[in-house]
């Protein structure tokens, strides 16, 4: 449930600096531990997740803590505001992949907390697909493409329609070798 509209969107860590941080010193273009997009592309839509808010209609009255709800009642829920909640995550606001990873500790507290394709009955029926194609994306940018973007750690995010970064002026080009 929203307490608070619009929510502070955290930026330490980034996906560049997470990136950066798989590098060895001695190595630098080799990764220290495999990056696996499937974990790279779930942290994303962890932090922003597209949209930021949901509509939902109550079916029925009932009680929430200490607020009612009546029967036809509009509500919102936020993927974004349980994806960034202490209660649930810790370092919340922090870009970290490893957290997908099996046993960590800061991992999802349980099922309920990791919702980017939102809840059944509305559950998003491409969430296979629109993870795959992702997936994908981040293939082709690391290998046939170079993607730099100046001061990617501290990119303001604006909070629209979904998370967008503010002023982005990032240059992606063709990698030829
Ligand atoms: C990473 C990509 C995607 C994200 C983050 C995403 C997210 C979502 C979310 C949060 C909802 C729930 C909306 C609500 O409750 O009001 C939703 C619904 C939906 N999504 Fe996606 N989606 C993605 C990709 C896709 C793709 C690729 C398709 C189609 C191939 C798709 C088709 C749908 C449809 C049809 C619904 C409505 C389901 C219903 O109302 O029963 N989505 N999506």
């Amino acid at each position: 449930m929203c307490a608070a509209w619009p929510p502070a969107i955290g930026n330490s860590g980034s996906p560049a600096s997470w990136a950066a941080s798989t590098r060895s010193s001695s190595a630098p273009r080799r990764p220290r531990r495999r990056p696996s997009p499937h974990r790279f592309v779930k942290e994303v839509l962890r932090m922003w997740s597209p949209p930021l808010i949901l509509v939902r209609r109550a079916r029925a009255s009932f009680d929430l803590g200490t607020t009612r709800l009546e029967k036809a009642q509009n509500y919102l829920v936020s993927p974004h505001m349980i994806h960034r909640d202490h209660r649930y995550w810790q370092q919340p606001d922090t870009f970290d992949p490893d957290r997908f990873l099996p046993g960590v500790p800061h991992g999802p507290t349980d099922r309920s907390c990791y919702v980017p394709f939102g809840w059944a009955p509305k559950k998003c029926i491409g969430n296979d697909i629109g993870t795959t194609q992702l997936m994908g994306l981040c293939y082709l940018i690391c290998t046939r493409y170079r993607l730099s973007v100046p001061n990617s750690d501290t990119l303001p995010m604006a909070c629209r329609f979904a998370p967008v970064p503010q002023r982005f002026n990032g240059r992606l080009a063709l990698a030829w070798n």
